[in-house]
């Protein structure tokens, strides 16, 4: 990190503690600074500085640091702000920048404005969100702020160079530069920082004010040590930030209070639904808050990640395996389960950041979850009235079902939400759910051309409709049935051919009776869900990777356990055998009402064909594997009457063909499909545009490429298959992750 020339002559630091002491020793090691100096009230400190190394020279006055400093950081105690500056602004030599390292930053321009009669344009307010229960200039480390945030409140009139600098310098520390409003810093550090230090501060002073205090402390272990570590911090310091803070401080302390006080009652209460509707909130945000530090956000995964599959040419796949379950049946098991009466418990439920998005919307809405633990979770459901309007804006992530099925779920409610998702899901068609719902009477709004996010006014009585979907979509299907529950009347949605019924399937086996009547599936509102159990088996669509990969690898022979056999759902299986493929179903059941089985895929040549129109809807997020069969097959594969392929987390007809030209393979591209003539694959770079589907549709390509391929973009896989990575090593397949 280090400088060809120092960008800051001399810096002069005043209060040379852990804080200030930390950030003259990064700079100059970085080589950022040409000259250090520091002040303190404690000449002995100082000099100790100097003895250390951290800072090159001692002052014995304030103004024999500050005269002939380029840069000046205040890192005086907070209370000490007023007078310190009294003492630097005469000695300030013109073009000097002055910034600060406190806790407050409102009192930090309260003095300044004090001070100088307006907050110069040479000023910076700075906190970098680093330290220890350590203090004194003994402690300062040049390592403090690497990978730590540091946060700016700059003003209007703040100059641009000045900020830079200013900027350039904590960077060179190795940190993590933001920029917030004054007010909106101190509100947020109230919340992070200065409640917790309040808190340990007081529980270890009620527990030592005990009798017994010797016997607590002796047998306190790691859930105290831990939780109080922060107890032993600077009691002075804290004093003066807590005082300096106060208005932000002292309303979310009556927020925590009153939380408090609700715990206190439902101890006494014995109430169980409030004391785990507490802690599994709170441990899911807590895992949530370990993902974000540790970097792997679990929103916005398409911005933060980029997950590379390395795929070696060739490989096998061979075993037996039993793939995530199915999406489709996990959203819906969460929506039910969460509406009905009683506890639901569900097994099999996939983990995948789609379904655990709803998951999360549902906790967030009140309602009490357990789990996921090993595909196990327990709603505790509230009725069909009975959800209650959440914090702040549903985040869905990738998931279009998602957003889908819970504009309908909504639009009946008495309170407002509003749903939004990542960059793929924020450019999906919604005007295909928001306009039939409008005619149900809901109020929705939406950004542009229909897209995302979506906001739903509560509080409107929605009235049953006759309507005839112009697309074949489960999704629009299931979310009119999802509103038509609470609107007057009875709900009808005519398909035009058939899709996926698991929400019908689902809800009578909740007790609410869904018709069936040809095209038209039906149900009247006002009536009420009953908790049950629900297996969610295998998804078939992520079967379909496998299948296909086994279809096309000589020599290949595997089973596939327990997977969803929904005749809805099994396109993939019809095609796939009119191509020539060997494929023996097994063990035959059914669990919840929906048939299960297993799968048994032997290698077996492939020939192409013209895939029937009427099994596009019932293959419909197969296509992307399937075009890789198709490569694969002897002669020509024609896919018409998919145009709803364009609108999938990624324009999937286009994807496909972009990647597969990529690999040498040539493809004639139509607006509503595509043809794909036999063709070797050749090794190459293609990019899934974060879809999850193309993604492991070109892992499989792998199994007969010529040479190696690598995958950009797969962090999205994680949505519908978060362990597909080992299950296709444990079948033999050469996949590599990086990053
Ligand atoms: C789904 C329906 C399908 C499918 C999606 C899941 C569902 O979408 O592509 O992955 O769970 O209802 P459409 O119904 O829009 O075709």
């Amino acid at each position: 990190m280090s400088q060809a020339q120092p960008r800051i002559q001399t810096l002069a630091i005043i209060g040379l503690g852990l804080i200030g002491g930390s950030l003259a020793k990064a700079a100059k090691r970085a080589g950022f600074t040409a000259h250090t100096i520091g002040y303190s009230l404690n000449f002995s400190e100082v000099k100790l500085g100097v003895e250390l190394g951290v800072v090159d020279a001692a002052a014995s006055t304030v103004e024999a640091a500050v005269k002939n400093a380029d840069v000046v950081v205040v890192a005086v105690p907070v209370k000490a702000f007023e007078s310190s500056l009294l003492e630097i602004k005469p000695h300030l030599k013109s073009g000097a920048i002055l910034t600060d390292v406190g806790s407050v930053k409102g009192c930090f321009l309260s003095a300044v404005k004090k001070v100088f009669g307006e907050v110069p344009g040479f000023v910076v307010p700075g906190h970098p969100i680093a330290g220890s229960e350590k203090s004194g200039v003994v402690a300062a480390d040049a390592n403090l702020y690497r990978h730590h945030k540091v946060i700016l409140t700059p003003l209007e009139h703040t100059s641009n160079s000045v900020l830079n600098l200013v900027r350039e310098m904590w960077e060179a520390c190795g940190a993590t530069v933001l920029e917030m409003e004054v007010d909106h810093h101190d509100e947020v550090l109230a919340a992070t920082s200065h409640l917790p230090h309040l808190i340990a501060f007081s529980l270890v002073d009620t527990l030592a004010g005990e009798e017994e205090n010797q016997e607590i402390f002796r047998y306190a272990a790691g859930g105290f040590r831990d939780f109080t570590r922060i107890a032993a911090s600077d009691p002075v310091m804290w004093h003066d930030i807590f005082l300096a803070n106060h208005d932000a401080l002292l309303n979310v302390l009556g927020r925590f209070s009153q939380d408090l006080d609700m715990l206190k009652r439902a101890i006494e209460a014995k109430d169980s639904q409030t004391l785990l509707g507490v802690f599994t909130r709170a441990r899911s945000a807590r895992e949530h808050f370990t993902k974000i530090l540790s970097g792997q956000s679990y929103t916005n995964t398409m911005n933060t990640k980029n997950v590379i599959f390395k795929m070696k040419a060739g490989g096998a796949v061979n075993g037996v395996i039993r793939v995530a379950g199915d999406k489709s049946i996990s959203h819906r098991s969460i929506m039910l389960g969460a509406l009905a009466d009683g506890i639901t418990d569900v097994e099999g439920f996939l983990e995948g950041e789609d379904s655990l998005a709803t998951l999360q919307a549902f906790r967030d809405m009140g309602v009490v979850i357990e789990g996921p633990d090993e595909g196990r979770v327990r709603i505790h459901g509230v009725g069909i009235n009975g959800l209650k309007a959440p914090p702040g804006p549903i985040y869905l992530g990738n998931s279009g079902t998602g957003m889908r099925l819970f504009s309908g779920l909504l639009a009946g409610q008495a309170f407002d939400t509003e749903l939004t998702g990542d960059e793929s899901l924020s450019a999906r068609p919604m005007e295909r759910v928001a306009a039939p719902l409008r005619l149900m009477g809901a109020n929705i709004e939406s950004n542009e051309g229909g897209r995302p996010p979506l906001k739903i006014k509560g509080g409107q009585q929605l009235k049953a409709i006759d309507y005839n979907m112009p697309m074949a979509s489960a999704q629009v299907k299931s979310c009119l049935l999802l509103a038509g529950m609470y609107a007057e009347g009875e709900t009808r949605v005519t398909e035009p051919a058939p899709t996926r019924d698991h929400t019908e399937r689902m809800l009578n086996g909740f007790g609410y009776t869904v018709k069936r009547d040809g095209a038209v599936a039906s149900l009247k509102g006002g009536s009420s869900l009953t908790a049950g159990k629900i297996d969610v088996p295998a998804d078939i669509s992520s079967a379909a990777f496998f299948m296909v990969a086994a279809s096309i690898t000589p020599g290949a022979d595997l089973l596939l356990q327990h997977v969803g056999l929904n005749p809805t759902r099994t396109g993939v299986i019809n095609i796939l055998r009119e191509m020539g493929a060997n494929i023996v179903i097994e063990n035959e059941g059914e669990v919840g009402g929906e048939p299960v089985g297993n799968i048994r895929i032997k290698y077996a040549p492939l020939k192409g064909i013209h895939i029937p129109e009427d099994q596009v809807p019932l293959a419909i997020d197969e296509f992307p594997v399937l075009f890789i069969a198709a490569v694969c097959a002897e002669g020509e594969t024609v896919l018409t009457g998919a145009e709803e392929l364009r609108v999938k987390e990624s324009d999937r007809i286009q994807v496909m063909a972009d990647g597969l030209a990529q690999l040498g393979v040539r493809t004639e591209v139509r607006p509503d499909g595509i043809v794909i003539k036999h063709s070797k694959i050749q090794g190459g770079v293609v990019h899934s545009h974060g879809d999850h589907r193309i993604a492991m549709s070109f892992a499989v390509a792998s199994l007969i490429a010529e040479d190696s391929i690598t995958i950009k973009d797969c962090a999205n896989v994680a949505t519908s298959f978060p362990n597909f990575v080992e299950l296709a090593e444990q079948v033999g397949m050469n996949i590599e992750v990086g990053a």
